[in-house]
């Protein structure tokens, strides 16, 4: 059985810190609860929308907050694979309704570090050698404790800056725990809800699973490293570290040390005399060589992940979070932006078909709502005419229509690109607002729909510089 918590056990030597038998059930005794109370939500909710008892609106966006705020303190207190459990869900705009991803998208997972020895500890029963016969140094204090792990920084004998992460010992019990809960509560509203969250159950352990096995990261960083590495640009601008395979394992990962500050640490960025909006555009377009060239890319691009040393590089880090484009979606994806340019509303719906956004009982529907959207009277138009049509009139067509589409799903795949895209786009909103996005995308954009890419155009001063 390839069960964590199993393997987990298995391996756990005598006193290794983590979670009691006890601690474990009640962990699982306090997530049924959470359950129970989201069945009563759900209920309620049922109950107002067949006009049987109503709430207002008010009332109705307060109960699923109180819900969502609920789920946060507790997964603030259990923390393990609960505060992934409420990232990744806040994610599922398809499933969760607005009010509750909210409030999940404030799950922080800094949390207070692990105690040294624990760390050392696993360090020692993972690699089979102590931590003073593996670096020549090791900081006791890390760098950072997430929900999953933390990090150290280490020096090895060699003289190379380095930095370890470790994931805690007994997560994987925990995590294990928390999934078998999820797996319960939504396989008890699949019987009541029109999108398959089972698919969502699969997607969200493989993230999660993902997340917490250091090989496949330090892979992951690699394959990444080797795909940008066929552009000679992006490799002057940007650095991955190089992953230490001899102190690596499944729960430990040893890499180069990058020097530098979070991307979103200007006042230093700008002190080094470096340029943020350049910056910002060699990640966006690290990113979109990932996504649209490569087909695998790094999901989780927030400043957190990027650094900038003094030579102006950007370093990424954290591949825990990765995922794959397949081929059909990406075929999928270039049919959905043909269609949108040629305004055809069948093979804007046939995309969706294609890779599983709506299924063909909806496709009529789907249809309505796409040629509203192509309807010339709301498409393409200039600033000063969007100023001017009526707003409501729309946004009222358009979701009555949503409404009648019952199995809009988001497929596998499209989850993290939309999270990769998300993020990315908060980036450059906050750090670089006058980047010309045309200028960046645009070649990629291009390169994706039909053929080779043209050369990337030299980085240009900030748009909001006039010429001299
Ligand atoms: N290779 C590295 N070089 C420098 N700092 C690092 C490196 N890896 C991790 N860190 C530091 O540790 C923090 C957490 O590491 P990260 O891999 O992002 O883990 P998590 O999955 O917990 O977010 C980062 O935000 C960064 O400050
Ligand atoms: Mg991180």
């Amino acid at each position: 059985m390839s069960d964590p918590a199993t393997t987990a056990a298995g391996r756990a030597a005598p006193g290794l810190p983590g979670p009691s038998p006890l601690a474990l059930a009640h962990r699982f005794i306090v997530l049924l609860g959470l359950i129970l109370r989201a069945a009563v939500l759900y209920l309620r909710l049922v109950l107002d929308s067949r006009k049987l008892w109503r709430l207002d609106a008010a009332q109705r966006i307060e109960v699923q907050r109180r819900f969502a705020a609920r789920f946060v303190r507790v997964a603030m207190r259990f923390r393990g694979g609960l505060i992934k459990v409420g990232q990744v869900a806040s994610l599922r705009i398809d499933v969760v309704p607005e009010e509750v991803t909210d409030e999940l998208a404030l799950l922080q997972d800094r949390v207070d570090p692990h105690p040294f020895e624990e760390i050392a500890h696993q360090i020692e029963t993972e690699t089979g050698r102590p931590v003073d016969a593996l670096f020549e140094s090791f900081d006791r204090e890390p760098l950072a404790s997430a929900s999953l792990g933390q990090v150290h920084r280490a020096r090895d004998r060699e003289g190379r800056e380095l930095a370890v992460k470790v994931l805690y010992p007994g997560i994987e019990q925990q995590v294990a725990v928390d999934l078998a809960a999820t797996r319960i509560g939504l396989w008890l509203f699949n019987w009541f809800v029109p999108p398959d969250l089972m698919q969502v159950y699969r997607e969200l352990r493989k993230t999660i699973l993902g997340e917490m096995d250091y090989v496949q990261e330090g892979k992951a960083a690699e394959e990444v490293a080797a795909n940008l590495g066929r552009d000679a640009q992006v490799v002057e601008h940007v650095r991955i570290p190089t992953i230490h395979w001899a102190t690596t394992t499944q729960r430990v990962l040893t890499m180069e040390f990058l020097e530098g500050t979070k991307v979103n640490d200007t006042a230093t960025i700008e002190a080094w005399g470096l340029d943020v909006n350049e910056i910002v555009t060699w990640a966006t377009r690290s990113f979109l060589h990932m996504m649209l060239r490569d087909g695998f890319f790094h999901c989780d691009p927030h400043p957190g992940n990027l650094l900038v040393d003094r030579e102006g590089r950007l370093g990424i880090i954290d591949f825990g979070m990765n995922s794959r484009i397949a081929p059909e979606l990406r075929d999928a994806i270039r049919k959905n932006v043909l269609a949108s340019i040629q305004r055809d509303p069948e093979a804007y719906v046939d995309s969706l078909l294609d890779v599983g956004f709506i299924q063909a009982s909806d496709r009529e529907a789907a249809v309505e709502l796409a040629k509203l959207g192509f309807d010339p009277r709301y498409y393409n138009l200039t600033p000063s005419e969007a100023m001017n049509i009526d707003l409501g009139e729309y946004l009222g067509e358009m979701r009555g229509n949503m409404k009648k589409i019952k199995s809009f799903q988001l497929p596998d795949g499209v989850v993290m690109l939309g999270r990769a895209i998300n993020l990315l786009y908060a980036l450059a909103l906050e750090l670089a607002p006058g980047i010309r996005p045309l200028e960046v995308i645009g070649p990629y954009v291009l390169e994706f729909m039909a053929g080779p890419i043209p050369p990337i155009p030299p980085a240009s001063a900030p748009a909001a510089t006039p010429a001299p």
